[in-house]
């Protein structure tokens, strides 16, 4: 059975003054029953850590690089993620992939240089509305898994989180329906049976327009073991109030 996860990701927002009322009310929460992360941008990691200390809600990173030290000029470890107390790190969000040029293979890389650190990677795939249009959904998103698996191996595999996040629901107000998500999760949840020996315990993430008022019923969708949470973790009380409703 795969744990509950809710992790919310900040993207390129915050400024030290607003985190601190933001990230105030996150660790007053009290416990939230399912575990919870918040993944901010580099510069406030150890911000986020210290306010977070002794909170239900744990500190992540939203991307890493894929070499361990060296002549790499801006990239940032998973060592020194780890450094700063991360457990988290997203690899392979959408943004990246299209914005910054990542491959599949590489979003295999970086998972595997988060495990060697220490970190879980929240690993995710998604289709765009071209392509989910041209019925290429569950192709596209085994192609993207694949490319992953290969780096990994079935073991490590086992270990990682896998977050669901279609394109077209990125920060568009517009979620997957409950069909749709349920159709991809449970592909998802097949393609780990095919590769490991612990595909029932990875956590499989649903991301898109989660907001309280549709966290709920998404959350009920079998095989979703949580959300990645964009727009709404900025905002403290929805946050929190999607984290109560994976509980
Ligand atoms: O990684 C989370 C994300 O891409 C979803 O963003 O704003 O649609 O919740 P949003």
């Amino acid at each position: 059975m795969a744990s509950k996860l809710v992790a919310g990701n900040w993207k390129m927002n915050g400024a030290l003054a607003d985190n601190a009322a933001l990230l105030r009310a996150l660790a007053g929460a009290g416990d939230l029953a399912v575990a919870c992360s918040v993944c901010v941008p580099y510069p406030y990691l150890a911000q986020a850590h210290d306010c977070l200390q002794g909170s239900a809600i744990m500190t992540g990173a939203q991307d890493v690089s894929e070499y361990v030290a060296g002549a790499y000029t801006g990239e940032v470890s998973a060592a020194m993620l780890a450094e700063f107390g991360c457990l988290h790190v997203i690899v392979g969000h959408s943004e990246r992939r299209t914005l910054f040029a990542e491959d599949d293979r590489q979003v295999g890389r970086k998972a595997a240089a988060a495990l060697g650190g220490g970190l879980i990677p929240i690993v995710c795939v998604g289709e765009t509305l071209a392509q989910r249009e041209a019925g290429e959904t569950v192709e596209v998103i085994r192609r993207q898994l694949d490319a992953v698996a290969e780096v990994l191996g079935g073991e490590a595999l086992g270990r990682v989180v896998l977050a669901y996040e279609p394109v077209w629901a990125i920060g568009s107000g517009r979620s997957a329906s409950t069909e749709q998500v349920g159709e991809v999760h449970g592909a998802i949840r097949a393609w780990l049976r095919e590769r490991c020996a612990q595909a029932d315990a990875v956590s499989i993430l649903y991301g898109g327009s989660v907001k309280p008022a549709n966290a709920a019923e998404l959350f009920a969708v079998a095989d979703v073991d949580g959300g990645l949470i964009g727009g709404a973790a900025l905002v403290a009380e929805d946050f929190l109030a999607i984290c109560r409703a994976a509980a």
